[in-house]
């Protein structure tokens, strides 16, 4: 399942989700211009409120009257927090853009009194002290929120309350225990490692799944990506290190199932991914507790669209394993969507929202295998295949859909024969292509542009891909 993220964090929420002095705002505060970008990315799901952010968040100060709540330090990102924006207005909000929630819990500065108070607010119907103060604040029906995430990076020594595996995993177990003894029906994911090079990886999963392996039906991971190093060839190879890493967690989670002769298999819910460098120097200057400030607002460039349809083709490749996949993140902050605070355009697409928009959109239903013939060039640590490519076939549409990316700065002719496929029409072509490769998209010049040279004959796929493309091929 394609998934966003959006935290509590700069302006992700405030000005990106929700600005009531906006001329779009709607009757409950919320952008209506950025409502319409989020529809156009079709995410069933969106986690929510953080990121690290949740490792010191108090849910209650975001429920109940808005003149009554209170301010606090957000210590994770060292800004000031109104709480004007909490649980009911991200559950309202997720209704009116078509998600659903996978919805954090503190387990950082709180832990198993927090968590099943929160769920039983959220999931049990009315007659009980959280419930019915729920109903109080306006949601009659429980939100039945199904998907929980158990704390935030709790590996990485920058996550308020940071933890040992064992000491994480005593309390994600404990706190699991609770939270299903109020709603049985829940899917829970565990907080694995927060990058492959973690110094903990691996030994983190393994000690964590001993405590949690019953309990949970995800492990976590994180990943982002970054070109400091201005090298193209090897960033676009980064897809080869993520593909690698994601085999790694499906092997440790595997060998911690041989080891419990156990039959219950954990998926992977890689829920933080994305290209993140390009703010980084500004967001140190930042001045701390401001509210709303400007950070992680990395403007994405062409070669970031090109990782962002990679790593995607690479999460595909993993459909059996990964459940959810959660581009971080969604508005301003690590961002596909942009907003301006007041001014034309008041929403802007950045480059990586071609690539996300398309998967989104269109690798739904079935992620098919194929054998793949393709030459490979030397990065420092890998080989990288010059093309990356997934099919994907949805019953519900009748659609096959093929996503290729030419990462060579040379055409390259693209075959592919569809076995136990009988297509015969194309429904669209696209190519995302020939721009220079350090282009951002503030003009708002980039655009799909039609992939023309395609032909389908006897259920072979022929086309010419233009150098460092990103295509999408639909057929029916
Ligand atoms: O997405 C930005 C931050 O990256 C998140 O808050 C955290 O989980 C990760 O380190």
């Amino acid at each position: 399942m394609w998934g966003s993220f959006t935290e509590q964090l700069g302006r992700s929420v405030y000005e990106g989700i929700y600005q009531p002095d906006h001329p779009t705002a709607d009757e409950d505060g919320f952008r209506k211009d950025v409502i319409e970008a989020v529809k156009k990315l079709n995410v069933p799901l969106i986690r929510y409120p953080g990121g690290n952010f949740v490792s010191g968040y108090n849910w209650e100060d975001g429920i109940g009257p808005k003149d009554q709540r209170p301010t606090k330090l957000d210590l994770a990102w060292r800004s000031k927090e109104t709480n004007q924006f909490g649980l009911h207005e991200f559950m309202k909000w997720c209704q009116k853009v078509g998600a659903k929630p996978d919805m954090a819990v503190n387990l950082g500065t709180r832990g198993i009194d927090e968590a099943r108070n929160l769920i039983e607010y959220c999931n049990y119907p009315k007659g009980t002290y959280w419930s019915d103060m729920r109903r109080q604040n306006g949601a009659e029906k429980p939100f039945n929120i199904k998907v929980w995430s158990l704390g935030n990076e709790m590996d990485g020594d920058w996550q308020i309350g940071h933890k040992t595996a064992y000491e994480y995993g005593r309390l994600a177990h404990e706190t699991a225990k609770v939270m299903r003894l109020v709603d049985p029906d829940i899917e829970l994911v565990a907080s694995g490692s927060s990058l492959r090079t973690m110094p903990t990886f691996g030994t983190w999963e393994e000690t964590l799944l001993d405590h949690v392996y019953d309990d949970v039906d995800y492990l976590s991971l994180h990943q982002y990506y970054d070109n400091y190093d201005d090298n193209l060839a090897e960033f676009l190879g980064k897809s080869v290190d993520f593909d690698g890493f994601i085999s790694d967690v499906v092997a440790v989670c595997d060998a911690v199932k041989a080891r419990r002769h156990s039959n219950k298999r954990i998926n992977l819910s890689m829920d933080e991914w994305n290209v993140w460098y390009h703010s980084k120097a500004d967001d140190d200057k930042q001045a701390p507790w401001q509210e709303a400030p400007h950070l992680l607002e990395d403007h994405y460039n062409f070669e970031d669209a090109l990782l962002v349809g990679s790593l995607a083709i690479t999460l595909m490749k993993h459909a059996d394993r990964v459940k959810i996949g959660c581009l971080a993140q969604l508005i301003n902050v690590i961002a596909p969507i942009m907003t301006n605070t007041t001014g034309e355009p008041s929403v802007w697409y950045q480059s990586i929202f071609y690539p996300f928009m398309q998967v989104s959109n269109f690798a739904q239903g079935i992620a098919l295998k194929s054998q793949q013939d393709v030459p490979a060039y030397k990065a420092k640590d890998y080989d990288v295949p010059y093309t990356d490519s997934m099919a994907t076939f949805n019953p519900d549409k009748d659609e096959l859909t093929i996503f290729v990316e030419n990462k060579s700065k040379e055409k390259v002719e693209f075959e592919s024969t569809l076995a136990n496929f009988d297509v015969t029409g194309i429904v669209e072509a696209t190519q995302f292509c020939g721009y220079d490769i350090k282009k951002t998209n503030e003009d708002q010049s980039m655009k799909l542009q039609t992939l023309s040279s395609i032909t389908v004959s006897d259920n072979k796929v022929s086309a010419n891909l233009e150098p460092l493309s990103w295509n999408v091929i639909r057929l029916n």
